[in-house]
């Protein structure tokens, strides 16, 4: 039984890393800013409880990040888990197919945080996973009730499932430190159209979609794929399957 700290073990794919490893028979602890949402009270931004978390846990799985900021914070956050990991924890970090070929403000701050690690003594392993199901899904429930929706439809993904996403994690929790461990992706990669016909024809919406066309570097690296690793197809939940079981709302739109 290893004793194991998660960051972000609330969130989205956190809450399938936490079960999954208590299930493995693991001493799981939770770090949240919320009282009750985890085992222990922290706050990444400032530190505040990390230590008392960290101590004596051999693996830190550090998966909290502040998309809505888009990762502003995140290279600090990631400097005060390495502080709190010393040279005896094994941290794991969750980072993102791409973060180096796509100039995206929030994959900039990942690669930043990916360098820092990887720039430290401590023990690593980073993993690069692609876009989540959930992600894809927020994205299209926000404009499912247009009536024509302007999307980027060659934008393509390769989108994975937070279940197959947390079973790697829990592989590398048992393993030992890999400094970057193999990408790892959904079983398909689709372009935004294909992901968008799918979606209507499960529930609906969007009725019409029209291509918008996106200038830049960020949206050429979208449409060409520069996310995607068909090489790591290893996922094993496809978009359809997840579609079909009409998820509840993991991301909540702003406002
Ligand atoms: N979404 C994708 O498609 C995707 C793809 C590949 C990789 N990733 C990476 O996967 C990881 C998890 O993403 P997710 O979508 O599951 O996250 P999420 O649902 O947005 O949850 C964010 C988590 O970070 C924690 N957190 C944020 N700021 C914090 C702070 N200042 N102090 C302590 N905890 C803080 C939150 O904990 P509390 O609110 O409980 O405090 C929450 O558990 C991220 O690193 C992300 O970059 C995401």
């Amino acid at each position: 039984m290893t004793t194991v700290l998660v960051t972000g073990g609330t969130g989205a794919l956190g809450r399938h890393v936490v079960d999954r490893l208590r299930v493995r028979g693991h001493e799981v602890r939770v770090l949240s800013r919320h009282a009750g949402a985890g085992t222990h009270v922290g706050e990444l931004r400032s530190g505040a409880g990390l230590l008392e978390a960290a101590e004596g846990a051999s693996v830190i799985v550090h998966l909290a990040s502040d998309f809505r900021a888009r990762g502003r914070p995140d290279p600090m956050q990631t400097r005060q888990v390495l502080a709190a990991a010393g040279q005896g924890a094994h941290v794991i970090y969750l980072s993102i197919v791409g973060v180096d070929r796509i100039p995206l403000t929030y994959y900039r701050r990942k690669l930043e945080c990916e360098k820092l690690i990887d720039g430290s003594v401590v023990p690593h392993t980073v993993l690069r996973a692609t876009q989540f199901h959930d992600l894809i899904a927020w994205g299209l429930r926000s404009v499912e009730r247009w009536p024509i929706a302007p999307l980027p439809l060659d934008f393509r993904f390769q989108p994975v499932a937070v279940e197959d996403v947390a079973t790697r994690i829990a592989d590398l929790v048992a393993g030992p430190p890999l400094g970057r461990a193999d990408d790892f992706g959904g079983p398909q990669v689709l372009t935004l159209a294909e992901l968008a016909r799918i979606w209507r024809e499960a529930r609906g919406g969007p009725r019409r979609t029209v291509r918008l066309r996106v200038p830049g570097a960020v949206a050429r690296g979208f449409r060409a794929g520069e996310n995607t690793c068909p090489d790591h197809a290893d996922g094993t939940h496809t978009w359809a399957e997840y579609v079909a079981a009409n998820p509840e709302p993991v991301y909540r739109l702003r406002g």
